[in-house]
């Protein structure tokens, strides 16, 4: 679903009028992409997806993986034909209940010919089968799939929807999900959202697992995780289902450390509400690989995914307190632009900064003279990575995190506390289940705090070199 409603245009209006309309569009083909900067042909154009029905059959020994996908959406324009981003081999796919042809435009990317051209607003029913060994599959140079000893992850940002299901895949189209998983008796398969089957037998040797996602959700942030889990499910006090998951392959201290964090998921979710504004989901939980499964962790949906390696040395609640930021900051209002990025990391790890002052550990005042004044000396290479601007081949990098975090942490010291906490809240809240931009951003912030912060963003987002204190912090009236 777009975010943006729609406004009555002259054709539109000339239907409603009986007036023949002056230019009777000729049904054109949906774009290849949405217009990401970075990432040109992700998404697509031309249609507007309301909600993903994803049925999988799975069997872990030989990783292969068929599958029904259920798009429901409605076309933006008169369409001719229309792309999905998908990477697997279809076997066929129908639109509106007539065969569709179709025929591959690169690795991760279908063209879908419907046997009628659409019409702008009707309603698209786009079901395609499919039949593939994901883990066997290039894609844009790569595999994100990926196999473990006892199952698969389906765990990545941005690239992981077109190993396994097909999609409108831009954070910017956000849809609701039925994932349905047919596993062996004895293999676990979570998902987002709320449980509807748990191992549910399905026929001999084969059981039926399903979750359902009621809020929108951006593609990359819907996952897959099947294997061997040890599965603990609770209600929380707002009545949502929690679910948190271990992986069995980890050691049993590793399981403990693990434990004791994600266990306190439910906790941290109602502390970060109380920064933020209301959780905007309706079920939470976390998922723990095995260690060195995947080796980051994820905001996945209500439910992130973390690597079990990242309790290897003990607990680690801060790396819970960044992914639940992230169901605010990432998940609900999500980047606009890939490009916008630290929109997410940034805010994830000022959390962090604000969970360890609560902890009565750092204060968020003494971590970002830290980080700005020791951590990463002004020679260092850290200070040449625009957070605003990282590039698509360092959307990740710790500046994006430590300098988008310092940024926060800059901006409130020169807006004040209250305007600061107005600002995250307005914007959680004016954005939620949709996207938003750094310009969008800033003329929030303007707009609270009467504060001109061209000058501010300019040298904190998008200046190499790191910012001088003095100057950058001034406010220009
Ligand atoms: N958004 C994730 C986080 O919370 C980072 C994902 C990194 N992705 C990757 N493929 N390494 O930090
Ligand atoms: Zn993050």
């Amino acid at each position: 679903m777009l975010g943006r409603t729609f406004t009555v245009t002259a054709a539109v209006l000339a239907v409603v009028l009986g007036v023949p309309s002056a230019s009777q569009a000729v049904p054109a083909p949906g774009s290849a992409g949405v217009g990401d900067v970075y990432y040109p042909e992700y998404g697509n154009g031309g249609y507007d997806v309301a909600h993903y029905d994803i049925r999988l059959r799975y069997h872990p020994d030989t990783d292969r993986l068929t599958g029904t996908t259920t798009i429901l959406a409605s076309a933006t324009q008169d369409l001719s034909r229309f792309n999905l981003d998908f990477a697997l081999a279809t076997e066929s796919v129908r639109v509106n209940n007539r065969t569709a042809t179709f025929a591959r435009q690169s690795d991760h990317e279908l063209v879908v010919t419907p046997a009628r051209t659409i019409a702008k607003g009707a309603p698209l029913t786009i079901v395609v089968e499919y039949d593939d060994i994901p883990s066997n599959v290039v894609a844009a140079g790569f595999t994100s799939w990926n196999r473990t000893p006892d199952g698969a992850l389906a765990v990545n940002e941005p690239e992981i929807a077109w190993w396994w299901y097909p999609s409108n895949d831009h954070p910017t189209d956000k849809a609701t999900f039925d994932v349905s998983v047919l596993v062996p008796d004895g293999v676990e398969a979570i998902s987002n959202g709320t449980p509807t089957r748990w191992a549910t037998p399905a026929f001999d040797g084969w059981s039926r697992w399903s979750w359902r996602q009621d809020k929108p959700q951006a593609t990359y942030l819907t996952f897959l995780a099947i294997g061997d889990f040890d599965t603990y499910q609770d209600t929380s006090a707002d009545g949502s289902p929690i679910v948190t998951a271990y992986n069995t392959r980890l050691d049993e201290t590793t399981a403990a450390a693990a434990k004791s964090s994600v266990e306190r998921s439910d906790e941290i979710t109602d502390w970060l509400a109380g920064l933020f504004g209301p959780y905007p989901f309706g079920a939470r939980g976390g998922v723990v690989t095995g260690a060195g499964d995947q080796g980051f962790a994820l905001e996945t949906q209500t439910r992130p995914v973390y690597d079990g390696r990242s309790f290897s040395r003990g607990s680690n609640n801060s790396l819970i307190v960044h992914e639940l930021a992230h169901q605010w900051f990432g998940d609900s209002v999500s980047v606009g632009q890939w490009k916008d990025i630290w929109l997410n990391e940034g805010f994830a790890s000022y959390a962090q900064w604000l969970w360890s002052e609560d902890q009565g550990e750092g204060t968020a005042e003494e971590i970002a003279d830290y980080v700005y004044g020791t951590l990463y000396p002004a020679d260092d290479p850290f200070w040449q990575v625009l957070p605003g601007d990282p590039g698509p081949g360092d959307l990740f990098d710790g500046a994006v995190y430590d300098r988008g975090a310092l940024t926060l942490h800059h901006l409130r010291k020169l807006v004040g506390d209250e305007d600061f906490s107005a600002i995250l809240r307005a914007w959680t809240d004016s954005r939620r289940y949709d996207a938003g931009t750094t310009p969008e951003f800033q003329a929030l912030a303007e707009r609270i705090s009467g504060v001109d912060l061209d000058a501010f963003l300019q040298t904190w987002l998008y200046t190499p070199g790191r910012p001088d204190l003095g100057v950058s912090t001034l406010a220009v009236p």
